[in-house]
């Protein structure tokens, strides 16, 4: 990880302090507390607050650490106030433990993160308030994977196909596999919509969305899937939360699929612009 201006500046002045000196003596003295017990390259990636910072480090090296301390520092440095950042990964367990690390450093301030979360809370909070330009209204529900089977078991049976020859269970498969890649049923390769109830599996993921909005309904895949659809549709949207969101960080990033992906590469460009915006993290 670098950090080129600061290097810059450095040599510049012609003057390299010695490692242990008084000038990183004084350096250590006035860093904030919570930098203190970070290792040299946390340290790093936590103080690299211009430009994209990707972490690759082993099981249990502090890479969550890294990032809750990070987010400690863009509070205190005022780079960002809480509302402005964005703080996504893939479980339950993953957030928990970044809202409760983040609680133990901030105390209350944690409180005031409302955009810290998994990518589906996060996802299904932005859904909501724009949910009608999705054809849905903001009190839609979010439906399990049991009601997601009873409801294609329905769609099965009006279509006369044979649930044991066709599992309802295996078309829910497809469609979850489909929307993690972010693909809307017109997206999907026609070989790969055949390939279920002879030929009719890209049909039926068509009339089991269109039966969603019918029941103000949501399914999990559709918390990031039509999160995707909302902002490519509706630009002034997506522009919006480019604006609010200053820093987006990601942990467990090695498990985001290209669902979560698209949401975030959309997130993350400058309003106007396709490329990164450089400021944006991506962890
Ligand atoms: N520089 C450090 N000095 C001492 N302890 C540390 C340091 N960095 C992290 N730890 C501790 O090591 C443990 C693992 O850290 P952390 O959970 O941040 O790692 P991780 O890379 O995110 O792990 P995982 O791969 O499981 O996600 C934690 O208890 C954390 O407090
Ligand atoms: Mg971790």
């Amino acid at each position: 990880m670098t950090e080129p201006n600061k290097r810059a500046n450095l040599d510049l002045s012609g003057y390299q302090p010695a490692a242990g000196g008084i000038a990183a003596r004084a350096r250590a003295a006035a860093a904030p507390a919570y930098l203190s017990g970070l290792n040299p390259e946390q340290r790093d990636a936590v103080e690299t607050l211009d430009g994209p910072v990707l972490v690759l480090a082993g099981a249990g090296t502090g890479k969550t650490r890294v990032l809750t301390t990070r987010i400690a520092h863009i509070l205190s440095t005022g780079r960002a106030r809480p509302a402005e950042i964005l703080s996504v990964t893939f479980t339950n367990k993953a957030a928990r433990e970044m809202k409760l690390r983040l609680g133990q450093m901030l105390g209350q301030a944690v409180e005031g993160m409302p955009w810290l979360g998994t990518f589906h809370s996060i996802g299904g909070r932005i859904l909501r308030y724009h949910a009608e330009l999705v054809q849905l209204t903001s009190n839609f529900t979010v439906l399990d994977t049991d009601d997601q089977i009873r409801l294609l078991k329905q769609l099965l049976a009006a279509d006369n196909i044979d649930d044991k020859r066709w599992p309802a269970r295996m078309l829910a498969g497809l469609i979850d596999g489909w929307k993690n890649r972010g693909l809307t049923p017109s997206q999907v390769p026609p070989g790969e919509a055949a390939s279920f109830g002879n030929g009719r599996g890209g049909k039926l993921y068509a009339q089991y969305q269109e039966r969603l909005k019918t029941l103000n309904a949501a399914d999990f895949g559709d918390l990031l899937l039509e999160g995707i659809r909302l902002f490519r549709e509706h630009p002034d949207v997506l522009r919006q939360y480019q604006n609010r969101f200053k820093f987006i960080l990601v942990d467990e990033y090695q498990d985001t699929n290209v669902a979560q992906y698209l949401w975030l590469r959309l997130l993350s460009q400058a309003p106007g612009q396709t490329s990164p915006r450089v400021g944006g993290v991506v962890w």
